[in-house]
């Protein structure tokens, strides 16, 4: 990827910031979202694998450091503060963060605020991040929401739940990254898979399994969906560093399937859209957002699009194999960082993240932004 630098302008981030914070006050004034349910990958996981004996896992420091409602303390999240789920909730006046169902207080009235289903390491197909030894995958994602539904019931009644569920509750799914990096391309897990299919044949199946997950949230009674794309994965600090790149390199194999799965998801969501009766699928162009981010990170205030804050080498190389823990070195301004770590970025790229989806135009959002989908359900 060609590094083209035209602007260096620092206060695009303040901007971006204050802007944000105007829509979150007059959204405050129409009727705020109901529920926010939340499925993926870590990428929005916000401690559903606290409560899993699994290597994928962000329970201890410096994650959350930046992250108010703790204190600064861990969450679970993979990142220094909030994801952009929890952006997405409080800019349409959610109260609360949508608890991780694996919490002992997703109970009870807690859960009409929604409930967040994501896992590290989880992915469409149920074999993804099978090296971290325990992930929740989508197929057991939907089950899970398949028993809060029936909570939901018994806490507002049958009709009155449809209702909620339909007209008051936003689904939002970040996932598809470790179908990749966690499966396909992992060569001594998935030499048999990659043998037997070719990259059409395992972007079909992928396809094929989410049409099926995305229809099963729809008979649960979903209406209202933001579906996100897979980023441009051959750009995170992991592939750079296991393929031995410099800093402005890309890995072509890893963005290629990303960009072949991209354009199958924008048919499944048009084909849904056409299909399902009632349905919205937003879908949000994570992958384009990225690279935006990555190739003018100038632009918007950060110094580097390469290296991670947290994991650094003493050598200042590319940031080290291995996760942020308390032993890894952190840099010291989080908010000039795209990365947090090799995988996740940092909070202060979910926020431009967020707030593209949320009030962007169709060449991130499509066929309409978040707020537009909101306005449509109140
Ligand atoms: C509030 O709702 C109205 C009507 O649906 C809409 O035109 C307006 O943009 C909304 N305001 C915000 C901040 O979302
Ligand atoms: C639920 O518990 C989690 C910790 O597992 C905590 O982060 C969150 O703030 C709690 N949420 C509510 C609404 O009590
Ligand atoms: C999916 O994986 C889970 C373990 O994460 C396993 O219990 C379940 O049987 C698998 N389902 C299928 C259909 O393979
Ligand atoms: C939800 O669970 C019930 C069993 O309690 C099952 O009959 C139904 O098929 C499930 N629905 C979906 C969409 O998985």
């Amino acid at each position: 990827m060609a590094l083209k630098l035209k602007y260096h302008n620092t206060f695009t981030l303040l901007f971006l910031l204050v802007n944000l914070s105007f829509h979150g006050n007059a959204a405050a004034q129409n009727e705020t979202l109901a529920a926010s349910f939340i499925f993926g990958d870590s990428l929005v996981d916000a401690g559903n694998n606290n409560y899993l004996s699994t290597l994928s896992k962000a329970d201890v420091p410096p994650n959350g450091i930046d992250f108010k409602a703790s204190g600064g303390n861990p969450t679970g999240r993979f990142t220094n503060g909030r994801t952009i789920s929890d952006i997405v909730g409080e800019e349409l006046g959610q109260p609360n963060y949508a608890v991780p169902y694996l919490a002992p207080n997703a109970t009870g009235k807690a859960i009409l605020n929604g409930v967040n289903y994501a896992s590290g390491g989880g992915g469409i197909l149920n074999a993804t991040g099978s090296l971290f030894v325990n992930r929740i995958g989508m197929d057991i994602q939907i089950d899970y929401f398949n028993i809060t539904r029936k909570e939901i019931n018994k806490l507002l009644g049958e009709s009155e739940a449809r209702e909620y569920i339909m007209k008051k509750s936003l689904f939002s799914i970040i996932v598809g990254s470790n179908d990749f990096l966690n499966n396909y391309l992992i060569p001594f897990v998935s030499t048999g898979v990659r043998v037997s299919q070719n990259p059409d044949a395992f972007v079909e199946d992928m396809i094929n399994h989410f049409r099926t997950q995305l229809k099963r949230l729809y008979q649960l009674d979903a209406r209202k969906f933001v579906v996100s794309n897979v980023g441009p994965i051959g750009c995170i600090p992991y592939q750079r560093i296991i393929n031995e790149l410099n800093d402005d390199d890309c890995v072509d194999l890893a963005n290629n399937l990303a960009t072949q799965y991209n354009a199958r998801l924008k048919d499944l969501l048009a084909e849904l859209n056409d299909n399902l009766p009632g349905a919205t699928f937003v879908l949000a162009n994570v992958y384009d957002l990225v690279s935006e981010l990555i190739v003018n990170y100038k632009k918007y205030g950060f110094t580097t699009a390469s290296r991670a804050c947290c994991g650094i080498g003493s050598g200042g190389q590319v940031a080290g194999l291995i996760p942020c823990v308390p032993t890894s070195s952190l840099c010291s301004d989080r908010y000039k960082h795209v990365f947090w770590d090799q995988y996740h970025p940092t909070e202060a790229a979910n926020l431009i993240l967020a707030k593209q989806i949320i009030d962007g135009d169709k060449r991130y959002v499509s066929p309409m932004n978040i707020r537009q989908l909101w306005n449509l359900l109140s």
